[in-house]
């Protein structure tokens, strides 16, 4: 394992999923692990991460100044390496001036952490502090013309800093200086692989559950399908696999959901139609967090019956994700008077998911992994790639997706709209190349004329977006013709739309969804 002290950094993460992308485990830990623990964890390497903060400001995070004597290899990246500094005698000042975005680095010493990263290869940059003295031992590896210590080592000690994020995609030579670090200065192994996660988590589920029974909630999206998977070739018919209808899903989805887990994977699949109870909870509501808050609130009664009815369980499977478990380094401190300010704006709260004081324990076999690596899980079981690529879909979904009242007239509408905004886009090879593509309905109307009639009826919106990680996003430059083809087809073949309009908003300020 290597193991990244978090200082608040907004690439911690991304460092940990580099890092696993050449097999090596690796996971994120706060920046005040102290040398002991780390002692206990018994890493292969450390990296200390970038954050906000000045090392010389008087509330900087420092971390345990015994682990620089632990001998085991250390990558300080941008506020990492200037914290080595600061921590080992060595100065950093306010640079005279910052450097952000791409740099070109040169190199004093293509050996080592810099071996196969060429000349002149372009690194990410986002730093206004710069080490003007290495602390003695250390010696330059790299420069830049704005940074003159871009990258530094203390051979002997194995000490590493570069001043620039390896991590980020922009970083060309960034993987090659990983790839170094990893398997050459931290001599790990390429043991972290898909194959290896799956039968280890077999191992472990059946260690944990023995002969006990476990209830998971389907939803049709990658984990929990990946989830189903995983438990049912651990533990076979001592899984339960629930599907609750709320009848917010897309136009034949729940049918063909429950169709693919029961003929095609021979998982039994209990179906619970519950779309009557769902519509008639927020029958009349239209303030959108009201709306969440019966819809959570149906989907756990509704559980708890279902359940029940089904026997005794001891176990619930959830879904959890490895960023979901990884606590916030809370290093933004106000320099003024040191307390601290939030600042991670966390993803939703999955309105589909269940409270943790219900009666069971839980099974959680995906807590180690991130998204990408979950993908990689299910499709190495066989889950197929129209489960394994799915695009995101809202826990509420379609009632999320109707502003104002939902009626069942309002989502037949909207179910037909989307069905033909997916199949335009799938057909045109694009499903894969925007992050989501969905219709929105809203709930007022305006004068349009066909046949020689006039019409009043309801807009919908397109919203068609790329993103890297749901947190921001911009509006997908979609082809005319394809936007062309899906307007004439919902106007023309969806009763009640007479107009087709495309949200050209980018997050921030807009969301990705409409509520
Ligand atoms: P926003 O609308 O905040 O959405 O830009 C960001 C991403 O989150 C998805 N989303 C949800 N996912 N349960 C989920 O599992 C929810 O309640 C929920 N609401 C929004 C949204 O589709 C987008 O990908």
């Amino acid at each position: 394992i290597i193991v990244i002290l978090d200082f608040g950094s907004q690439y911690s993460e991304l460092i940990a999923r580099r890092i696993r992308e050449t097999q090596v485990y690796s996971e994120v830990i706060s920046y005040r692990t102290t040398a002991e623990q780390l002692q206990k964890i018994n890493p292969k390497g450390i990296i200390i991460s970038g954050g906000p903060n000045s090392v010389y400001s008087d509330y900087a995070p420092h971390c345990d100044p015994e682990i620089w004597k632990l001998g085991v290899p250390i990558l300080g990246v941008c506020y990492g390496m200037q914290l080595m500094v600061n921590q080992l005698g060595g100065e950093v000042i306010k640079a005279e001036r910052g450097e952000y975005g791409k740099a070109s680095l040169y190199i004093d010493d293509p050996t080592d952490l810099l071996t196969n990263v060429e000349e002149g290869t372009t690194m990410w940059m986002s730093h206004g502090d710069s080490v003007i003295t290495m602390p003695s031992g250390f010696e330059l590896l790299a420069h830049t013309d704005n940074t003159p210590c871009a990258a530094i080592a203390h051979h002997d000690k194995k000490l590493y800093g570069v001043q620039f994020h390896p991590e980020v995609v922009h970083s060309q030579g960034g993987i090659a200086l990983i790839r170094n670090f990893v398997y050459h200065i931290c001599d790990c192994e390429p043991t972290w692989t898909t194959a290896a996660f799956v039968e280890e988590s077999i191992q472990e589920i059946r260690a944990k559950v023995g002969d006990k029974r476990v209830l998971l909630a389907l939803s049709g999206g990658v984990d929990s399908s990946t989830l189903a998977f995983l438990l049912y070739k651990a533990i076979g018919e001592q899984l339960t696999c629930v599907f609750i209808d709320q009848g917010f899903m897309r136009k034949l989805e729940p049918e063909r959901l429950v169709k693919l887990f029961k003929e095609q994977f021979h998982i039994p699949v209990e179906y619970v139609n519950a779309r009557e109870r769902f519509i008639s909870a927020i029958a009349g509501v239209t303030d959108p967090e009201e709306k969440r808050r019966r819809i959570g609130h149906e989907f756990i009664s509704v559980f708890e019956e279902t359940s029940k009815n089904l026997g005794h369980f001891d176990y619930l499977a959830q879904g959890t994700l490895y960023p979901d478990v990884i606590e916030s380094a809370d290093t933004n401190v106000d320099p003024k008077n040191g307390e601290r300010v939030a600042v991670k704006i966390k993803s939703h709260h999955n309105v589909g998911g269940l409270p943790k004081d219900l009666r069971f324990k839980l099974v959680e076999p995906l807590r180690k992994l991130f998204k990408d690596e979950v993908r990689k899980v299910g499709r190495s079981i066989g889950l197929p790639e129209e489960i394994v690529q799915r695009q995101p879909f809202p826990g509420p979904g379609l009632a999320i997706r109707i502003l104002g009242e939902v009626t069942s007239d309002r989502l037949n509408i909207l179910r037909d709209a989307d069905l033909i905004v997916r199949q335009e886009i799938n057909q045109r090879g694009l499903y894969n190349e925007v992050w989501q593509a969905f219709a929105v309905l809203l709930p007022i109307r305006s004068v349009g004329v066909m046949g020689d009639k006039r019409t009043y009826a309801y807009p919908i919106v397109l919203r068609i977006v790329t993103s890297e990680d749901g947190m921001t996003a911009d509006w997908a430059r979609i082809p005319y013709d394809v936007l062309e083809a899906i307007s004439t087809r919902i106007v023309n073949e969806v009763k009640g739309v007479n107009r087709v309009v495309y949200d050209i908003t980018s997050k921030p300020p807009g969301t990705i969804e409409w509520e």
